[in-house]
């Protein structure tokens, strides 16, 4: 049994002002991915603080190469999924590719539906100034949202690579202006992917709102990582940021390989597994 190293760990239901409270009083919040009952409910058991539905759903349960294909019923079917196994965590699911930039009404409507189908207790977004709109048109309707600056996955097509962000002096200043815009609208709390640990830091200290990084280094509120990766589900998947706390992959394979041979020489079923 792990020691309880939380001072939260009687909340009853973690809510976005828990976080700030958590900030307030330098507890580190602790975030995960999860994208169905059974996954989000050992995550809530174990104690995490926030479970993300996160459009890299795309990824690792339907086997896209970037995370622009999933739709907002498929986001929807995930988010709702993850809300049935979940009693104490703040649950936030992503907003997915096409259903907020551009039109903030369009994207108020998609909120809604996450919000009212599923269960969620907030969105989150990519992009500062570009989706300012929707982020006030989304607030304006007491919806939370969570913003997330830095390498943005739904923009890799304008990227073209997967290298970390904001090394340039100018980038760097769009990401903290972006970060103050978020802040300022009233979002209630910032993903920061895969930028200069110092930087990270930075936003982080110069902002009220809890900042939740991945890639970020160690000077943030707190931490995300993808589910599968931190497991070892997926081994495709290697960069520098990423601890690995499980080797699974090898576990299932170990598992399905041990039941196949108990299949083909009869050792499965025995006479205790029969009726
Ligand atoms: O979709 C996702 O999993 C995310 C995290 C990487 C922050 O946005």
């Amino acid at each position: 049994m792990e020691p309880n190293v939380s001072k939260f760990a009687n909340v009853n239901k973690v809510t976005t002002h828990v976080l700030q409270e958590m900030k307030l009083k330098n507890e580190k919040i602790a975030m995960l991915t999860a994208y169905d009952f059974s996954m989000a409910r050992l995550l809530d058991k174990a104690g995490i603080d926030v479970i993300l539905v996160g459009d890299s759903a795309s990824n690792v349960m339907a086997g896209h190469t970037s995370t622009l294909p999933i739709t907002l019923n498929e986001m929807i079917y995930h988010a709702t999924s993850v809300i049935r196994g979940v009693k104490r965590a703040l649950v936030i699911a992503d907003m997915p590719f096409g259903t907020y930039q551009g039109n903030s009404k369009e994207a108020l409507s998609s909120a809604i539906r996450i919000m009212k189908e599923s269960g969620a207790d907030a969105v989150k977004m990519e992009g500062g100034r570009e989706i300012l709109e929707s982020v006030d048109r989304i607030l304006s309707a007491g919806i939370p949202v969570m913003g997330h600056l830095g390498l943005t996955p739904q923009s890799i097509h304008k990227f073209g690579t997967y290298v970390v962000r904001a090394t340039e002096e100018n980038e760097a200043r769009k990401l903290v202006e972006d970060a103050h815009l978020l802040e300022k609208a009233g979002c209630f709390g910032l993903v920061l992917e895969k930028i200069p640990a110092k930087l990270a830091a930075e936003v982080s200290r110069s902002i009220r709102i809890p900042v939740i990084g991945i890639g970020a280094g160690p000077g943030v509120d707190g931490q995300v990582l993808v589910l599968h990766d931190m497991l070892g589900i997926t081994q495709e998947f290697s960069p520098r940021f990423l601890r690995r706390y499980h080797n699974l992959s090898e576990e299932i394979q170990g598992s399905v390989r041990s039941y196949i041979r108990d299949v083909k020489t009869l050792d499965f079923p025995n006479e205790r597994e029969q009726y």
